[in-house]
This record gives C-alpha cells, sequence and structure tokens, in this order.
C-alpha cells in the first residue's frame, strides 16, 4: 500500500509516519508537509534514508504540488494530519489557520477525487464546544458542532468540506475526532512539554486561573493505532472519536509533571485564562472500539512519566525551540 501523510514532520505526524513504516515493512509512504515552526525534520532524523520513505515539501494548499504528487506518486490511502494546530495562535492570527485547515484541506480532497481509495482526516474533539466541569455528558458523534475559538472553527470547517466531498462527489473520506494527545516530540509551546521543559530549566510553569479545566488524554501512539485501524476497517463516510476516557486538569497534569522531576511547587504561576478557554470535553468513543476493536493501550500515568522521561533524555531536540 502507499501512503500520502501531510504534516509528517510535526507531532503526531511524525509518530504516525515512524509507526506506519516500522509497522508495515512493505508500505510506501510520502510524507507532504510545509515544514512550519513546528515542523521538524528532526522528528524524523531516524527514518529518513528509510528507502520506503519520501519526503515532499511543501503546502497542501498549493493546488499545482498537491496534483503533481497525487498522479505521479499515485498514494491509495491519503492521511491528512497537516494544519496549524496552536489556539493560542489563532487568537493572534486566525487567518493562517483558516487558510491552512480549511482551504488547504479543500485543495487536497479535489485533488484526491477519482484518484485515491481513501481520503482521512485528523480533526479533534475541540470541534464539539466544552461541557460543564460536572456535566455527566460526553461528546458522541451526532453531538452538533458548536466550536468557539478560531482554531476550533477551523478544524471543524475543515470535518465540514471533508465530509460535504463525500456526500456531493462520493470521496471515501473518514474522519477522526481525537481528544489531547501526550507523548514525544510535541512542540513545546503545549503544555505537557512547554511545563516539562520549563520545570527542567527551573522556569516558571504558567497555569491558566481556570486550573479545575479537564482534558482527556491520550499517548499519540494509541491515537496513530486508531488511525491505522480506521484507514484499515473503518466505513466511508463516518467520524470516529478517539479517546481514553482518562480525565486530567491543568492542577493534577502540573503535580505529576513537578513530582516526576522532583521540583518545588513554587514553581506555578498562575496566569489569565486564554480568551474562549474551553472548560472541558470527553469523548464517548465506544463506536470505534465496537466497531473497529480499537482500545488505548497506554495506561495514562505510566504513558505520562515515559514521555516526561523522553524529554529529560532529548534535550537536543527541545533546547534549540526554546533559545529561539
Ligand atoms: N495535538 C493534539 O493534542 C491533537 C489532538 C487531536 C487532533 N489533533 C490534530 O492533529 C493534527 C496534527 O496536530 P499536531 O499536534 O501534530 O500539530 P503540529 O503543529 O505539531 O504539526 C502540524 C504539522 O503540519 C505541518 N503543516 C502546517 N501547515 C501546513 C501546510 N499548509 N501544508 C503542509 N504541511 C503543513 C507543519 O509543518 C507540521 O509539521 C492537527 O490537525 C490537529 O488538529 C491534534
Amino acid at each position: 500500500m502507499k501512503l500520502l501523510v501531510t504534516g509528517g514532520l510535526g507531532f503526531i505526524g511524525s509518530n504516525f509516519v515512524r509507526y506506519i513504516l516500522d509497522k508495515y515493512p512493505n508500505y510506501e509512504l510520502i510524507n507532504l508537509d510545509k515544514v512550519t515552526y513546528c515542523g521538524r525534520y528532526e522528528n524524523l532524523k531516524d527514518i529518513e534514508n528509510n528507502p520506503n520513505y519520501t519526503f515532499v515539501k511543501g503546502d497542501i494548499g498549493n493546488q499545482e504540488l498537491v496534483e503533481h504528487i497525487i498522479n505521479h506518486h499515485k498514494p491509495d490511502v491519503v492521511v491528512n494530519i497537516a494544519a496549524e494546530s496552536h489556539n493560542d495562535n489563532a487568537i493572534k492570527d486566525p487567518h493562517i489557520f483558516v487558510k491552512t485547515n480549511v482551504l488547504g484541506t479543500q485543495v487536497l480532497l479535489h485533488a484526491c477525487l477519482d484518484k485515491v481509495k481513501r481520503f482521512h482526516h485528523v480533526s479533534t474533539c475541540e470541534v464539539y464546544g466544552d461541557l460543564d466541569l460536572d456535566s455527566d455528558e460526553k461528546f458522541t458523534e451526532s453531538t452538533r458542532y458548536a466550536p468557539k475559538s478560531p482554531y476550533n472553527a477551523s478544524k471543524a470547517g475543515s470535518d465540514h468540506i471533508v465530509m460535504a466531498y463525500y456526500h456531493t462527489f462520493g470521496l471515501p473520506v473518514t474522519i477522526s475526532n481525537a481528544g489531547n494527545n501526550y507523548g514525544p516530540y510535541q512542540y513545546p509551546e503545549k503544555l505537557i512539554p512547554l511545563f516539562v521543559t520549563n520545570a527542567i530549566e527551573n522556569k516558571k510553569l504558567p497555569l491558566f486561573k481556570s486550573s479545575q479545566n479537564k482534558r482527556e488524554w491520550i499517548h499519540v501512539l494509541d491515537h496513530c493505532r486508531a488511525i491505522d485501524a480506521i484507514i484499515h476497517k473503518g466505513k466511508v463516510g463516518q467520524y470516529y472519536n478517539v479517546g481514553t476516557g482518562v480525565e486530567k486538569n491543568i492542577e493534577e497534569i502540573t503535580k505529576i509533571i513537578l513530582n516526576h522531576l522532583q521540583k518545588p511547587e513554587s514553581l506555578k504561576e498562575y496566569v489569565p485564562d486564554r480568551k474562549s478557554h474551553d472548560r472541558r470535553y470527553l469523548l464517548d468513543s465506544s463506536k470505534i472500539m465496537n466497531e473497529i476493536g480499537w482500545a488505548p493501550e497506554i495506561d495514562f500515568d505510566q504513558g505520562i512519566k515515559e514521555t516526561i522521561d523522553w524529554y529529560k533524555e532529548n534535550e537536543w531536540w527541545w533546547r534549540p525551540l526554546k533559545n529561539a
């Protein structure tokens, strides 16, 4: 099988590319990535000489380039992971989020018409809006989309255009909406790598004032396994929620990091909330579990400690980013 993965130099993308090439030694994989500040060649340093791997630098919104890649490489499956992904940046400059996440996705979809067996789009739980902290509700695949921030809205827009290509043109699509990922190679602007690397450097850990706000956490490798399961066994035209049921608030995450690194509580500092800071997301992931047989394999307590240790042992990876 031949896969075109977009955004394969980012956090989830690089873990996914490595996972696929390890698991399927006969698969060929083309990685199309614009190499934004988050896309780093270092993330796939260990596989750049793999004969089954081809890298193309470019934008998913570049119609000529994307058509050329589809026509020349003829991938069976496209996995669209490329995106602008940081909520804070979307508040400063929403335009690039709509450009890449919505318009870029549309260009890619169009180039795939009548050419691919599957177009899988990687999305987020954040499209559903948020829940009360003490709510008994969970987001299901039929929950109404209610995004509140420009990043979330751009991902919701991309999901809608993906599904429109299924209903209107018959493109065989699937969409996964995952919870908050953690693991190695995550850019240190995101909560866990930011707090771990700050703590290692004895710098303050900036907790949003609403530090009871909860997120559902999934190890990036469990997310990769879910995408793998969906492209092989998922039904076209379907959305799949991908979560673990493991919820932790910012205080709990901070405590785990400080304890594991044996750093003092005094590193904590409270900062104003981000605008439209969602309170809580929780997914009902029974559909992917029952229909496809996927289930998370990595225990959170173990996975988070291994992740903290990875950042501790790989200062070469994050130090240049923190000092940039
Ligand atoms: N990180 C999470 O917790 C999480 C959870 C659920 C879903 N997601 C989704 O997963 C995807 C990847 O997230 P991530 O955390 O790995 O992001 P990331 O920012 O680490 O990586 C994004 C990658 O996309 C590339 N890219 C950006 N714009 C591009 C463009 N126009 N053309 C080609 N490549 C481009 C970047 O260079 C980078 O390599 C996003 O769609 C995000 O919405 C992320």
